[in-house]
């Protein structure tokens, strides 16, 4: 158990840049996920993030260029997971700024596979024009470490997930299983690998910004809650993966939810319409619906809610 004390952002703005859904005309949507956070620290200084990097590059740089933001000074890319809906313009978002930080799991760049129930295997991982060796070439500087890690003060990953919930790992859609190369070994993937990243804001309180959600939406809550001693938290954005869950296995993940009292839900990318209805239903004040060129914003009411 560690004993991390965390210093506070003053304030946190949330760019969703690729997502599954669209909600501003111009923009594309794409299976995958990527935003762009720009934090000011305790002292006062601005600081920007791109947490993922979507599965499509395309798509990614047109939604950045419509949203006419500027990624040159990027300071870090966080990755919550190897799975290339997530990986997919890593050396593309690190050429557009001057030199990063690249923030993952000790898993993050190994081989992965998906199985599929008639045995046939593919690539699920990292592309390989995103590997290690290309990021370093376009300047990024690779940190991987299965504990948390301060990204900046006020802004840590959660680490390797510890799995302690009622929650278990899903199959990949369509059936089959997730695979793993780990010393030249084959083995099944527990994606180990999947990580969210926490902000703590002044005031506001804690938001948790999350990729994929493999490890279990609530066992990332509980990571939360036993690193830094959080008791509720402010937010939760991102994938929660609760596609294809039966209804009571999303109920169970609603009781957990309303423990932590969130005031913020933003759901997206892989959580799944069912869920994202539920949610919705369960939580009518904190509901805010995902999508691209969403921005989420600590002091400032989102518009709209939901359409
Ligand atoms: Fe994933
Ligand atoms: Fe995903």
């Amino acid at each position: 158990m560690w004993d991390i004390l965390m210093e506070k952002l003053k304030h946190v703005k949330v760019y969703t840049l690729a997502d599954n859904l669209v909600g501003v005309p111009g923009l594309q949507g794409q299976w995958g996920l990527s935003m762009l956070l720009e934090v000011v620290d305790g002292k006062g200084e601005a600081h920007k993030i791109v947490f993922d990097t979507g599965g499509d590059k395309r798509l990614l740089m047109h939604n950045i260029e419509r949203l006419k933001l500027n990624l040159k000074d990027v300071e870090a890319i966080v990755l919550s997971h190897a799975h290339r809906d997530h990986t997919s313009s890593i050396v593309e978002i690190v050429s557009s700024t001057g030199g990063v930080r690249v923030y993952a799991h000790p898993h993050l760049f190994l081989p992965k596979f998906r199985i599929n129930p008639q045995g046939r295997k593919e690539g699920v991982g990292v592309p390989e024009d995103e590997g290690l060796e290309n990021i370093e070439r376009a300047g990024g500087e690779v940190i991987l470490s299965a504990e948390p890690m301060e990204v900046l003060p006020g802004c840590w990953t959660t680490g390797e997930i510890t799995r302690t919930s009622f929650e278990d790992l899903s199959p990949p859609m369509g059936g089959g299983k997730w695979t793993i190369v780990i010393d030249g070994v084959e083995r099944e993937d527990r994606i180990l690998d999947d990580q969210a990243l926490l902000l703590d804001v002044e005031g506001v309180g804690p938001i948790i910004v999350a990729g994929c959600s493999h490890a279990g939406v609530v066992n990332t809550l509980i990571q939360a809650k036993r690193t830094w001693g959080f008791e509720r938290i402010h937010g939760l954005i991102g994938g929660m993966h609760l596609l294809q869950r039966p209804d009571n296995y999303i109920e169970k993940t609603l009781d957990a939810l309303r423990e932590f009292r969130p005031s913020l839900l933003s759901p997206c990318h892989c959580t799944g319409f069912k869920a994202m209805a539920m949610l919705w239903r369960e939580f009518p004040e904190a509901f805010v619906l995902n999508f691209c060129g969403r921005v989420l914003e600590t002091g400032r009411s989102p518009e709209p809610r939901i359409f």
